[in-house]
């Protein structure tokens, strides 16, 4: 079943100190059906990240568009409200990037366990499944009551991945969520990745070592990088 069509997806950035329009990507078109795990490759630069960025909406697409079949309907992504792009966040949207921005005063367990409560589990039923999902991810368990704050890079990778892969979200995207994991961390996402396509969510990945997720890999998307088009504008008039 398809799940996203990306339909001349363009994103240019208005660098105003420069004045001009720095390019990440032009008319991507490509599509994604539930279960399949695409590869986002290219060089530092090429607009990866961006691409994944637009369709989890922290970033405004230029022009172009994301048609993604939601389990409330069919929705464009590049133009929806935020109101609805905040609920398919909380409900289906699931991004992992390498950086995890913890909330202070939250303990590990509480923050995995907090997307399963929202979806309606139980407390208690919640952190059993945090514990679970932050034991696969070779979280040591005396950390699980402290707060995240003061993790290693990996750790907070470990808590950030835990909480984002514990329930099936519709669509996930994953910006290079291995960077900073050791082997067994690297495995146990392997085998929920595996997982989460048996069970129909679509995957949208970026990998600087592809070897960590070769065998789940069906498609590819090759992004090339664009020459700076120096395409000078005029910044907008500020309203007085
Ligand atoms: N917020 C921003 N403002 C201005 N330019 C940006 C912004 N974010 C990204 N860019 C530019 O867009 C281009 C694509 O960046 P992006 O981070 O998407 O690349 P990438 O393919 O993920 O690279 P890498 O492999 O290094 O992670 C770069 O030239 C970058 O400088
Ligand atoms: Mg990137």
């Amino acid at each position: 079943m398809r799940l996203l069509s990306v339909e001349g997806l363009t994103k240019r950035f208005q660098i105003h100190q420069l004045r001009r329009e720095v390019p990440a990507f032009d008319s991507l078109s490509f599509e994604l059906s539930g279960g399949e795990f695409k590869l986002v490759s290219g060089p530092n630069g090429a607009g990866k990240s961006t691409l994944l960025r637009c369709l989890y909406r922290s970033y405004l697409p230029t022009s172009g568009k994301a048609i993604y079949c939601s389990r409330l309907g069919t929705i464009d992504l590049a133009r929806a409200a935020d109101e609805d792009i905040a609920l398919l966040r909380r409900q289906e949207i699931g991004y992992v990037s390498q950086f995890l921005r913890p909330r202070p005063r939250v303990s590990a367990l509480e923050l995995v366990a907090e997307p399963l409560v929202h979806a309606g589990k139980s407390r208690d039923a919640a952190l059993r499944d945090a514990g679970e999902s932050l034991e696969a991810f070779g979280l040591k368990p005396e950390l699980w009551n402290a707060y995240p704050t003061t993790f290693s890079g990996g750790e907070q990778q470990k808590v950030n991945l835990a909480r984002a892969l514990i329930r099936p979200n519709h669509l996930l995207l994953l910006d290079e969520p291995t960077a900073s994991l050791d082997a067994t961390a690297r495995l146990a996402l392997a085998d929920r990745l595996d997982e989460l396509k048996a069970q129909g969510v679509g995957i949208l990945g970026v990998f600087h070592h592809p070897e960590d997720v070769g065998e789940l890999v069906d498609s590819r998307i090759e992004i090339a990088p664009l020459e700076s088009t120096n395409v000078a504008y005029e910044p907008e008039a500020r309203p007085a």
